[in-house]
């Protein structure tokens, strides 16, 4: 795993932001940006399902079969670094940041993602990219599962239409063919599986607070956020 540590919290201590939510609230903008400002780490959980999706489609497995599906990304060799400032991730030494942002992997990154196996190995990866870190730690179930215990749990929200817009309005500027009423049903479909799913469905914690974003910018989004995080833990981070 990749990253300095300068910004590793001086008595050693985990200090997680949790930030959970569906595609196409922001989350990930957001999410980099507030650990930018914040002097924290950043961790894009979301990377790690992809990476091990990449590895499962390039083993060739049945993504119908979760025991074989399990057996392939238990070894998985990848790294990410948790600087806000990079997305580098690879997957056996090989940089692929760029190939786990495909529609192939789009496409089957829920089934590998609902294996338990692939979330327990994921989860420990997890905890140990963030381990004495004060982090900015993006996901489904960060609040939920992998920090139950953050300092701070958000929970970002946004109407399927106002992130279906979203998404549309990057595959145009991305020069992308793109039909929004078929970009609406993706959306509502990702989430359907990932909220119906047996292992971490995607849920609120109690203890999280919700900011919808369908009217609001990106600025406007961190702004609130970096509110919160100052009013629940800038005293223990100083
Ligand atoms: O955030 P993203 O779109 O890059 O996430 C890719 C997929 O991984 C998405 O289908 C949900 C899944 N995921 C997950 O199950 N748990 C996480 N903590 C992060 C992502």
């Amino acid at each position: 795993m990749t990253g300095s540590h300068q910004d590793s919290t001086r008595d050693g201590s985990t200090v997680v932001v949790a930030i959970d939510g569906p595609a196409g609230t922001g989350k990930s903008s957001v999410s980099r940006h507030l650990a930018r400002r914040l002097g924290a780490r950043y961790i894009d959980t979301g990377a790690m399902y992809r990476v091990a999706t990449l590895a499962a489609l390039r083993a060739g497995v049945d993504l119908a079969d979760p025991h074989a599906i399990a057996a392939t990304v238990a070894d998985v060799e990848l790294t990410l670094s948790n600087d806000p400032g990079s997305d580098d991730v690879t997957l056996a030494g090989e940089d692929v940041a760029a190939e786990i942002r495909t529609e192939a992997v789009n496409s089957a990154v829920s089934a590998v993602s609902a294996v338990k196996e692939v979330r327990t190995t994921m989860v420990d990866r997890q905890r140990d990219l963030a381990a004495g870190e004060f982090a900015v730690v993006e996901g489904r179930d960060i609040g939920t599962v992998v920090f139950p215990d953050a300092a701070v749990k958000i929970y970002l929200t946004a109407t399927a239409a106002a992130r279906a817009h979203r998404r549309h309005q990057q595959n145009l500027a991305a020069g992308l063919d793109s039909d929004y009423a078929s970009v609406l049903a993706a959306v509502q479909r990702r989430d359907h599986l990932d909220s119906t799913r047996a292992h971490s469905p995607l849920r609120p914690a109690d203890d999280a607070v919700l900011v919808d974003t369908s009217d609001l910018g990106i600025d406007e989004v961190i702004d609130r956020l970096a509110e919160l995080t100052e009013e629940r833990i800038g005293a223990r981070h100083e």
